[in-house]
C-alpha cells in the first residue's frame, strides 16, 4: 500500500478537502501536516457540508485514523467547536488524534497578527487573522507552546509565565494596548486542556506502525505551494510549508516513504488576500467565475480573486512539488465558457521569462502570454467517464498535462464526493 501526499498546488483552495474525503475511503490514516485554521476545507457528502479547518478530511470514514500532525499549529477553541459540530451531525471521532509536538495557537498570537495587518496598512499581507504568522515565528523562537504542555498543568503555568512576559512586554511597549492576563489563559488552557487531553497522543509511532504494516496513509496539505514561505509569492505567503516536502516534517514520516504526490489544481486560478497574481481578471470574465462558482473564501468568506490557469506557476510548483499525478478540480465551472485561455508563458520588457521570479515587484510587471482553446458549453456535472467528457474538455485537459509534464489521475466535476472522474487509479 501507498503514502499519498495530497498537496495544494497553486494558491488555496484547490479543492483539496474534496479529494482526500474522495480517497480517504481506502486509507487507514490521514493526517494533516501543516497551517492551522486558516485552512477550511470544504467536504460534501452524504452527512452534509462541512468546512474543516484543522480535522483532517477523512474523518467521515469510519476506520480511518484522523491525525493533526505535529506540523499543525492548533487553536483549541477552534478545534473543540469542530469536533462538537462532526459528532452532533454523528460522525464518529473515537479515531481522531492530535500530536503531542503540535504548537498551540494563543490569544497573543491572534492579537499580534490583527496589530501587524493594521501596522501594514496598504501594505497588508491580508492574513486570516488566525495567528498563524505569529505562532510559527514563536515556534522557531523557540518560545512556542505545544499540545504535550497541556498534560502538565505546572510546566505549562510556569512556561505561559515566561513566555507572556515577552508578549506583555511587545504588547504594551509597541503597540500601546492592554497586556494580558496569566491567570486567565492558564485557566482558559485548562479547560481546553481537559476536553483535547484523550485525543493527544505521540503520534508519529501510529503512522509508522500503519505504514509498516503496508496500509495506505493520506497526509492532507493546507494552503498551496505558491503561499509557501520559501517558494511562494514572498512575502505575500503564509507560514508553514504546504509544499510536498513538508508533509515529512509535519507528520514524522521520512521522505523515502511517500509514493505518490498528487498535486491538487483548479482547472483555473484563485487567490484570498493581498500579492501578485498574473493571470487575475479584473474584468467580467473574472466576476462571472467568481460568482458562478462562488468563489468566496471557506475560513474568512472574503471574494477570492480569480483568473485563467497559470501554467507557468503550475510548472514551477509541480517541479518543486514532484507531482507524479494531478488532481484537475472544477472543471465543470468553465463549462459556461465560449472560450478558455491558458497562460503558458510570462512575458517582462519584451522577453519571456524561463523561471518564476522570485521578486514580487518583477513578478507583478510579468504579462501573461495566452494560448486560447475552445470551450464546451456542455454540462460536465453528472459525467463519470473520462471519454465521456466533451471533446473540447479532453482537449483543454491533455494541453494541461502536457505543459504540467504531469498526468491528470483525477478529474473534479462538482462538490459532491461523487462528481468524480477517475482517469488514472491511485490507492
Ligand atoms: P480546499 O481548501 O483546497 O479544501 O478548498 P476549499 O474548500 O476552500 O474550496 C474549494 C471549493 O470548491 C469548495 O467550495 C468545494 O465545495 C468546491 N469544489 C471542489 N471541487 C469542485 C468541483 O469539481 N466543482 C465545483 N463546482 N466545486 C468544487
Ligand atoms: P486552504 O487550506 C487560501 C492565505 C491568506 C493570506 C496568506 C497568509 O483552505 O487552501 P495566513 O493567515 O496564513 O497568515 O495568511 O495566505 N491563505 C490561504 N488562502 N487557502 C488557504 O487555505 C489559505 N490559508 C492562508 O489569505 O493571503
Ligand atoms: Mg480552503
Amino acid at each position: 500500500m501507498s503514502v499519498i501526499a495530497i498537496i495544494g498546488a497553486q494558491w488555496g483552495d484547490e479543492g483539496k478537502g474534496k479529494i482526500v474525503d474522495l480517497l480517504s475511503e481506502k486509507a487507514k490514516a490521514v493526517v494533516r501536516y501543516s497551517g492551522g485554521d486558516n485552512a477550511g476545507h470544504t467536504v460534501i457528502n452524504p452527512y452534509g457540508e462541512f468546512k474543516l479547518h484543522l480535522v483532517p478530511s477523512g474523518i467521515f470514514h469510519k476506520g480511518v485514523a484522523c491525525i493533526i500532525g505535529n506540523g499543525v499549529a492548533v487553536n483549541p477553541a477552534i478545534l473543540l467547536e469542530e469536533i462538537n459540530n462532526l459528532q452532533k451531525h454523528d460522525v464518529d471521532t473515537r479515531n481522531f488524534f492530535i500530536s503531542d509536538r503540535a504548537h498551540l495557537i494563543m490569544p497573543y498570537h491572534t492579537l499580534f497578527d490583527g496589530l501587524e495587518e493594521e501596522r501594514r496598512g496598504q501594505g497588508a499581507i491580508g492574513t486570516t487573522r488566525k495567528g498563524i504568522g505569529p505562532v510559527f515565528a514563536d515556534k522557531i523562537a523557540r518560545l512556542g507552546i505545544r499540545t504535550c504542555d497541556l498534560l502538565n498543568k505546572n510546566g505549562f503555568r510556569s512556561r505561559l509565565s515566561q513566555v507572556l512576559e515577552n508578549k506583555n512586554a511587545i504588547l504594551t511597549k509597541i503597540y500601546n494596548v492592554s497586556p494580558l492576563s496569566l491567570e486567565d489563559i492558564y485557566q482558559q488552557y485548562l479547560s481546553y486542556a481537559e476536553r483535547l487531553a484523550p485525543f493527544i497522543r505521540n503520534t508519529g509511532p501510529i503512522i509508522r506502525d500503519i505504514i509498516a504494516a503496508k496500509q495506505a496513509v493520506i497526509l492532507e496539505g493546507a494552503q498551496g505551494t505558491m503561499l509557501d514561505p520559501d517558494f511562494g509569492t514572498y512575502p505575500y505567503v503564509t507560514s508553514s510549508s504546504p509544499i510536498a516536502s513538508g508533509s515529512c516534517t509535519g507528520s514524522g514520516i521520512n521522505i523515502g516513504q511517500i509514493s505518490h504526490v498528487i498535486g491538487v489544481f483548479k482547472a483555473y486560478t484563485t487567490r484570498v488576500g493581498g500579492g501578485p497574481m498574473p493571470t487575475e481578471l479584473k474584468d467580467k470574465i473574472g466576476d462571472f467565475i467568481r460568482e458562478r462558482a462562488n468563489e468566496y473564501g471557506a475560513t474568512t468568506g472574503r471574494p477570492r480573486r480569480c483568473g485563467w490557469f497559470d501554467a507557468v506557476a503550475g510548472c514551477y510548483s509541480t517541479q518543486i512539488n514532484g507531482f507524479t499525478g494531478i488532481a484537475l478540480t472544477r472543471l465543470d465551472v468553465l463549462d459556461a465558457l465560449d472560450s478558455i485561455k491558458i497562460c503558458t508563458a510570462y512575458e517582462l520588457d519584451g522577453k519571456i521569462l524561463k523561471d518564476f521570479p522570485c521578486d514580487i515587484d518583477v513578478l507583478a510587471k510579468c504579462k501573461p502570454a495566452y494560448e486560447e482553446l475552445q470551450g464546451w458549453r456542455i454540462p460536465t456535472n453528472d459525467i463519470r467517464q473520462y471519454r465521456q467528457l466533451p471533446s473540447q474538455a479532453r482537449r483543454y485537459v491533455r494541453r494541461l498535462e502536457e505543459l504540467l509534464s504531469c498526468p491528470i489521475s483525477i478529474i473534479s466535476v462538482g462538490a459532491n464526493r461523487e462528481q468524480s472522474i477517475i482517469a488514472k487509479q491511485i490507492i
